[in-house]
């Protein structure tokens, strides 16, 4: 190869997902809990609505910030946060991916320092690095998983520039309390460090509420997604919230990253949004019963432990036999189920499994069975 062909030293910092590692080991009829995608249909409205826009020619770039009933209808929804939110303080993106990257390029400099949660999604750390910053993980209290807010103050040094916080979170499941959502705040204040809530799993609480960002637009930003509240994580559509200045930040940002996002998507995501409410108590009312599943196979187990998780769609059980995570979640895939190992999101991640219940109880059920088993014998020395 050509030496000009050279990946950027930027890109080479950064691994690629151990999420998608599992799936190339896998076996075409494996049990499949590696994914963190709904299985359920999206609203029949959102559909329609994009058909008909593609069909009436709705199929040019859109404004940047995207089309602004959308972004009216976003601000709508969320004022429940928010009262004073506007359409000019949401910026359409595609995807909540994308908005966590525009957000990052926006404001991390080099060097800066990115404080980002552990476990955590597995992109927060790489897109510090790939803005040039210098991602800290900070620790996750066991079992509830909040932020453990004594860890973050003895983080922060005078290059701390940015806490991301993910509520509800993945891979944890745990849901922010309001008391830790203050003292965040307080702590973004005091310090003037801005925080970064991706809060794309809003939709998804089985116990508490959630403790927005929202009302804290002068300290945060917040990202959001359809793609988990309207089952289209195809469709690539996001959205993110900031006051009028940092929206200005985020929408130059966002031109230069890809000039508007997807106009029919728009169109289909605006048709389903207004009435969404009775879509989501039904996922929630499903979801809730598959946590519920799957929090009682993984306790019937023996060296293995779980917290009934109250937000997103996962569990993230501890377990107790000396073996990395990555090493039983290989022995699982060839047991013929896919997990992802903790240690895909971070240190702190180790010593145990993410398990997506975004998927059919029979599923659940099947993979616990194989869950069961392979422990049983690893346990037994005979694996
Ligand atoms: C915590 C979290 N944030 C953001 C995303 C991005 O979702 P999308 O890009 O599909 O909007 C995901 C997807 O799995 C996620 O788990």
């Amino acid at each position: 190869m050509n030496k000009g062909m050279k990946v950027s030293d930027r890109l080479q910092s950064v691994p690629m997902s151990g999420i998608r590692k599992m799936f190339d080991l896998a076996k075409p009829d494996s049990i499949n809990l590696g994914l963190g995608e709904p299985d359920l249909e999206p609203p029949a409205e959102a559909i329609r609505a994009m058909a008909k826009a593609a069909e009436e020619g709705k199929n040019k770039y859109s404004p940047t910030a995207g089309i602004p009933e959308l972004r009216d209808a976003v601000a709508a929804r969320y004022a429940r946060y928010n009262p004073d939110l506007k359409g000019k303080n949401v910026i359409i993106t595609p995807s909540g991916s994308t908005a966590l990257l525009e957000i990052s390029q926006a404001f991390i400099d080099p060097g800066d320092e990115v404080l980002v949660p552990s476990p955590g999604f597995v992109i927060y750390a790489p897109h510090a690095k790939l803005a040039g910053g210098v991602p800290v993980e900070y620790r996750l209290t066991e079992g509830d998983f909040q932020p453990d807010i004594d860890y973050i103050q003895s983080k922060i040094t005078s290059r701390t520039k940015m806490i991301v916080v993910n509520n509800p979170a993945n891979p944890t499941g745990g849901v922010l309390s309001e008391e830790n959502r203050n003292a965040l705040a307080d702590i973004a204040k005091d310090k003037g460090i801005m925080i970064l809530s991706d809060e794309v799993y809003d939709s998804f609480i089985y116990e508490g509420k959630h403790s927005s960002f929202l009302p804290y637009l002068d300290r945060a930003v917040v990202a959001g997604g359809f793609s988990k509240m309207m089952a289209v994580t195809g469709w690539r559509l996001g959205f993110a919230f900031a006051d009028e200045e940092c929206m200005d930040a985020l929408i130059k940002m966002q031109y230069h990253v890809c000039a508007s996002p997807s106009m029919p998507g728009m169109y289909g995501v605006l048709g389903a949004l207004p009435g969404i409410d009775p879509y989501i108590e039904n996922a929630r009312k499903v979801y809730k019963a598959r946590r519920d599943l799957i929090t009682k196979r993984i306790n019937e187990i023996e060296g293995m432990s779980l917290i009934p998780p109250r937000g997103a769609f996962y569990a993230f059980p501890s377990y107790d036999m000396d073996m990395p995570s990555q090493d039983l979640a290989n022995e699982l895939v060839k047991a013929g189920l896919i997990c992802t190992p903790g240690s895909a999101f971070g240190t702190f991640g180790e010593r145990h499994l993410r398990f997506s219940y975004a998927a059919s109880e029979e599923k659940i059920d099947k993979g616990m069975d194989i869950l069961a088993d392979t422990v049983r014998k690893i346990r037994g020395g005979r694996i």
